[in-house]
């Protein structure tokens, strides 16, 4: 049997470079290895204030843009995180063993928690266990993210070793323990506007991040803005340049070349000579993705078909988990 993997975005807004490289062109190379599950998390993204006008509209998106960039339904499952309600009923459960600390201590509520102010929700802090329950409902083997979420993993991990502890055995696991799956190249991609911050959907800034929708005319002028700086001749790795470091990045990634053949590419090069070629290189790497989501969009009863086949394969999956689980616990089975 083929080893699963799961995996998801939430679907807050555009999908950026840094969710693609990251994450999504990772899923999309090694989907046929693996028995594939992605979701699209909503129930995430009602951890922090959203707009009930939207959700829905972005839900589909983000469906969409997973087909547009090449995941397959011959090798994966594509679904919506709440039409598995499984998914909330194990989050409760896990709730009920995680301690409250190893959640203050996520580093990812603190910043979200800072940014927000006021009002944080139970759900912000909860976040983690309810990305959990997502991971260990599928059994998954192995889960490809990006390097932030790494320490969500590590909570997970944590909750499989105090749940079989207290009600599993040597012999007889609850959960199944998952592992990290991060690619070194891709993984982190920072800010347009500040090469020390990672790109990110939360910035308020639309030139600090590059959408995978964005259109040709949009992109020049993003690259055109960026933050570069006064020093000729471009290079990885030197700390004092962030912003060459992740612009070049981005370019030997979009071309598919190797780190070696753009560092000598441009190494004689000044801003102006590399940002038109850039933009190029970014502009045709986005076409086809682009062009597939503008005919999937077209198709709604395509999606939706996409979505009620997920729901019902993920849910078969799920709810004979969560069973486990809860004969696990001594809840009295329905009768
Ligand atoms: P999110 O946008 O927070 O739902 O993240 C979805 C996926 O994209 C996760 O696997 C993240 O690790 C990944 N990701 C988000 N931002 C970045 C970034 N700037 N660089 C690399 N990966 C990222
Ligand atoms: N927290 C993840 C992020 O922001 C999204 C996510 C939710 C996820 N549930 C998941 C990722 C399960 C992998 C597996 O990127």
């Amino acid at each position: 049997m083929a080893q699963r993997i799961l995996s998801g975005v939430q679907p807050t807004g555009n999908l950026h470079l840094g969710n693609y490289l990251g994450a999504i062109q990772n899923w999309v190379e090694i989907q046929q290895d693996y028995d594939s599950y992605f979701c699209v998390v909503d129930l995430h993204a009602i951890t922090v204030p959203h707009d009930p006008k939207v959700l829905a509209e972005n839900t589909r998106a983000i469906a969409a843009l997973y087909l547009a960039c090449g995941i397959s339904l011959e090798h994966s499952t594509i679904f919506v995180q709440s039409h598995v309600t499984a998914h909330s009923e194990l989050a409760w459960l896990l709730n009920c063993i995680t301690p409250l600390n190893w959640l203050e201590r996520m580093i990812q509520f603190k910043e979200k928690a800072q940014k927000q102010g006021e009002n944080v929700s139970v759900g912000l802090l909860d976040y983690p266990v309810l990305m959990a329950a997502d991971i260990l409902l599928y059994d998954a083997d192995k889960v490809p993210v990006g390097e932030d979420q790494k320490q969500h993993l590590e909570l997970a991990r944590d909750i499989v070793i105090r749940i079989n502890d207290k009600f599993g055995s040597e012999d007889k696991p609850v959960l199944k323990m998952p592992e990290p799956m991060i690619r070194k190249s891709g993984a982190r991609v920072m800010s347009l506007a500040d090469g020390t911050k990672k790109m990110s959907k939360s910035d308020p800034s639309e030139l600090s991040r590059i959408n995978l929708l964005d259109p040709p005319d949009v992109l020049k002028k993003k690259i055109k803005k960026c933050k570069t700086d006064p020093v000729r001749g471009l290079e990885f790795g030197n700390p004092e340049r962030p912003e060459c470091n992740n612009l070049l990045s981005l370019y030997a990634l979009l071309s598919s070349q190797t780190k070696e053949a753009v560092a000598t590419e441009c190494a004689e090069m000044g801003w102006g000579q590399f940002k038109p070629l850039f933009t190029d290189t970014v502009v045709s790497a986005l076409e086809p993705i682009q062009t597939k989501y503008n005919e999937l969009t077209a198709d709604q009863a395509y999606l939706d078909q996409v979505l009620r086949d997920g729901q019902t394969k993920a849910a078969e999956v799920a709810d004979t988990t969560l069973k486990r689980v809860k004969d696990a616990l001594g809840f009295l089975p329905a009768l």
